[in-house]
């Protein structure tokens, strides 16, 4: 007998919860909803349609995969962040919604008539700098990853987003083969303590590349490495911006004053959490 959307959402949720995943209602319906074009309004619209039982065995392949803990948006191939939507897989970190207070709080710095020089260290998705591109219509910019497979995703995401005449993504440690100096320097680098990253969710553990989390014994190594070297990378005047771990704000705010920033502030996330540290080259 055929299953309706709601039966198939209550069936698919409560397999959800049983495997520990946390918002198993929510992702039940992201899945559902994932089978048809308009799949959020027919949820909601037609509850008592019936699945095929094509729809119905696609279904269950998609809730398998959650179930065994694989996040939503790896199944969906997709992750939206400020309402931009980008591919996502294996090999990037998952675009946070913390995320975003990187973003505003750029964004509010530079002013929208901005037409500078952005540089992007571990870009990832490309999440941070191709949504600064698309709010700053003048700049352009360098993001720089060492991961080869992670470029490629970002590569892919900025031919989508149609920025590929304003940005230039390379292989690069850090900023070893990036040439001339940069009106503002963004940064998410991996920030978990080497110790924490084995005790994280499945869905970040066995789905998300270790490279992208361990930041060390005290999570703090790729700050230092970046911050001795960013003033040689900076204009006068130039803007650098991080996005921190729970509690790391102040330690990372010291680090930007040993090293010749000023104004140096810490960007709070919607939760009050010191989510991003800031500074500008004297
Ligand atoms: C926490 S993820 C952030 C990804 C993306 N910027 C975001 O905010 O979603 C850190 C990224 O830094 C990259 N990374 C780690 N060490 C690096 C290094 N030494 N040089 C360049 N990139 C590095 C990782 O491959 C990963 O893509």
């Amino acid at each position: 007998m055929s299953l309706s959307l709601r039966d198939a959402h209550h069936i698919a949720a409560q397999e959800l919860k049983k495997a520990g995943v946390s918002e198993p209602s929510l992702d039940a319906r992201l899945l559902l909803a994932s089978l048809f074009k308009d799949g959020r309004e027919v949820f909601f619209r037609e509850p008592e349609r019936l699945l095929t039982s094509e729809e119905e065995q696609l279904f269950r392949g998609l809730v398998e995969r959650r179930v065994l803990r694989e996040p939503v948006s790896h199944i969906l191939g997709r992750r939206e962040f400020w309402s931009l939507e980008f591919l996502v897989n294996s090999d990037v970190l998952d675009p946070r919604p913390d995320s975003e207070t990187l973003i505003e709080a750029t964004l509010t710095q530079c002013g929208q008539e901005f037409s500078g020089r952005i540089l992007d260290l571990g870009t990832g998705s490309g999440c941070l700098l191709l949504t600064l591109l698309t709010e700053l219509p003048k700049s352009t910019g360098i993001a720089v990853d060492q991961s080869v497979a992670a470029l490629d995703v970002a590569k892919e995401n900025t031919r989508r987003l149609g920025l590929q005449n304003r940005c230039e993504l390379f292989h690069s440690h850090w900023f070893e083969k990036v040439q001339g100096r940069f009106d503002v320097i963004v940064s998410n680098p991996p920030y978990i303590e080497t110790e924490t990253v084995k005790e994280l969710e499945p869905e970040v553990t066995q789905f998300e590349p270790l490279s992208a989390l361990d930041g060390g014994k005290d999570g703090l190594n790729c700050y230092r490495e970046i911050v001795s070297s960013a003033p040689d990378f900076l204009c006068e005047g130039g803007y650098l911006i991080f996005e921190v771990g729970f509690g790391q704000a102040e330690a990372v705010a010291s680090l930007l004053r040993g090293e010749n920033f000023s104004e140096i502030r810490i960007h709070n996330d919607l939760a009050s959490v010191g989510r991003c540290v800031s500074g500008i080259l004297k």
